[in-house]
């Protein structure tokens, strides 16, 4: 018999007849695989677990709610990405690139987790020897925490049933297999096939279920976003390599609010959680110099600082180069144009260096106002008072727009000590605030810049 092939996209799963550069569905380029068609035949795993429970429809009356049971993990960043702990009998998929620190966060939770529950941690990446002596580096003093280095899902089903975990970490789902298909580990169908066992494990016997995957741009494996479907919660753990600051967020959650982050700093022993991020992202700030101001964004519903900083420098070629870190490129150059032509500053002279501190990407417009002004202040070689933040949207017209949540940033830039705060005159009547926060209010950045440089 001939196999048959199909083909299909590691970026969302995504099946196509035949092969082609972007995918349709989700517009990924170079994600397309190809791979033996799945086979019709249920696998035994999958099946053999629910063949004895036929379930029946119930009048909704009938159906019990009770609580979700929910359990802390020992890390508050993490339990509030969750929506106030781990649900019991949910399972949470945990992505992230390679070497940003997945299985680190997950085995530094298995010491608060061992106090209360017995723990499987099944890896597919290294030996129990080399966890053993990670989990040593954490400090993690597992009683109940049991090691397994397994990639076989029967074997793995196997042990879960012999040992009763009340929760299982599996590191990681790209390299799970089961036997009976004849794909490849980390391939779309073993991928899937696992994630739908995993996730019976979870609803029927009430364990609770944290998976690893690993997101990776190549493609050559299957991603999370193609289980995002399938499973209770998806977190994504993000950051820079050579940062050591580690925000996760929510993409999808059954149990609780999506717009939550955490954030985490990755040092010697482990991931720190960082309660005041703000306080993090303003450390060791250069006082009276030119070009940095500071802003407030909204990372999901918390308000953070932020520093941005600009360098404004006569260019020596044809065209001026220009480079941002941290903030859109486009926008950079949109707001250089809007400085010149509305602000009156021949920037077009100018190289522009745009950088972002503490690896965060600041994609809101309301950290407009205060790049304008990390611009000017660069330009004009004179520093932006330092307790002094800028909270605004630009138009085109140079004009400020009002913002968001305007009262709980003003609260958190007056927690961190500033007195005075720029924003757009129309920010609203009733608005709340702080005692010992002067709010400036300008219409224009003319008006802005004349404030305060
Ligand atoms: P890891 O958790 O293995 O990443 P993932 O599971 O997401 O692939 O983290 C690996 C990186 O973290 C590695 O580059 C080393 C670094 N690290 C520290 O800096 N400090 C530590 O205490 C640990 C355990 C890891
Ligand atoms: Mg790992």
């Amino acid at each position: 018999m001939k196999s048959k092939t199909m083909f299909y996209c590691t970026e969302c799963g995504n099946e196509l007849p035949k092969w082609a550069g972007q995918c349709p569905a989700c517009k990924a380029w170079n994600t397309i695989v190809e791979q033996p068609a799945e086979t019709k035949r249920r696998s035994a795993v999958s099946a053999g677990e629910t063949r004895h429970s036929v379930s029946r429809p119930k009048p909704m009356a009938e159906v019990e709610t009770g609580q979700e049971l929910r359990f802390e993990t020992g890390m508050r960043e993490l339990d509030r990405v969750l929506g106030g702990g781990a649900v019991q009998g949910s399972l949470v998929l945990v992505g992230g690139a390679p070497g940003i620190g997945k299985s680190t966060l997950m085995l530094q939770i298995c010491d608060h987790l061992c106090r209360f529950a017995k723990v499987l941690y099944v890896s597919g990446e290294e030996s129990e020897r080399q966890i053993k002596l990670r989990a040593d580096r954490l400090h993690v003093q597992g009683t109940q925490l049991y090691l397994q280095a397994e990639t076989n899902l029967e074997d793995i089903l196997e042990s879960v049933r012999e040992l009763k975990p009340d929760i299982l970490i599996v590191d990681s789902i790209q390299t799970l297999y089961n036997g009976e298909l004849s794909a490849a580990p980390g391939s779309i169908g073993q991928v899937k096939d696992c994630t739908m066992a995993l996730m019976q494990l979870a609803k029927g016997q009430g364990v609770t279920v944290f998976v690893i995957g690993h997101v990776n741009k190549e493609g050559s494996i299957a991603g999370p976003k193609v289980l995002e479907h399938m499973v209770d919660c998806v977190l994504y753990f993000e950051g820079e390599q050579q940062n050591s600051y580690r925000i996760l967020r929510a993409a999808k959650n059954r149990f609780g609010a999506t717009n939550e982050i955490g954030v985490f700093e990755m040092g010697d022993s482990g991931l720190r959680e960082v309660p005041n991020p703000s306080e993090m992202l303003l450390a060791g700030r250069p006082q009276d110099t030119p070009g940095t101001c500071v802003t407030c964004v909204m990372e999901g519903v918390r308000p953070v600082l932020a520093e941005v900083q600009a360098l404004l420098a006569p260019t020596s070629f044809n065209v001026p180069r220009r480079t941002a870190n941290g903030f859109d490129f486009n926008r950079t150059n949109l707001l250089l144009a809007v400085l010149e032509k509305r602000g009156g500053l021949m920037v077009s002279t100018c190289d522009a260096y745009i950088n972002v501190i503490g690896g965060l990407f600041l994609d809101e417009p309301a950290a407009d106002l205060a790049m304008i002004i990390a611009m000017a202040s660069s330009f004009r070689d004179k520093p932006v008072p330092g307790d002094l933040a800028a909270v605004g949207e630009v138009g085109l017209t140079g004009e400020l727009r009002s913002v968001n949540a305007l009262g709980q940033r003003l609260s958190e830039v007056h927690r961190l000590g500033f007195t005075k705060c720029l924003v757009p005159a129309r920010a609203g009547g009733k608005l709340e605030v702080p005692d010992g926060l002067q709010l400036i209010k300008v219409r224009n950045i003319r008006e802005a810049l004349a404030a305060i440089i």
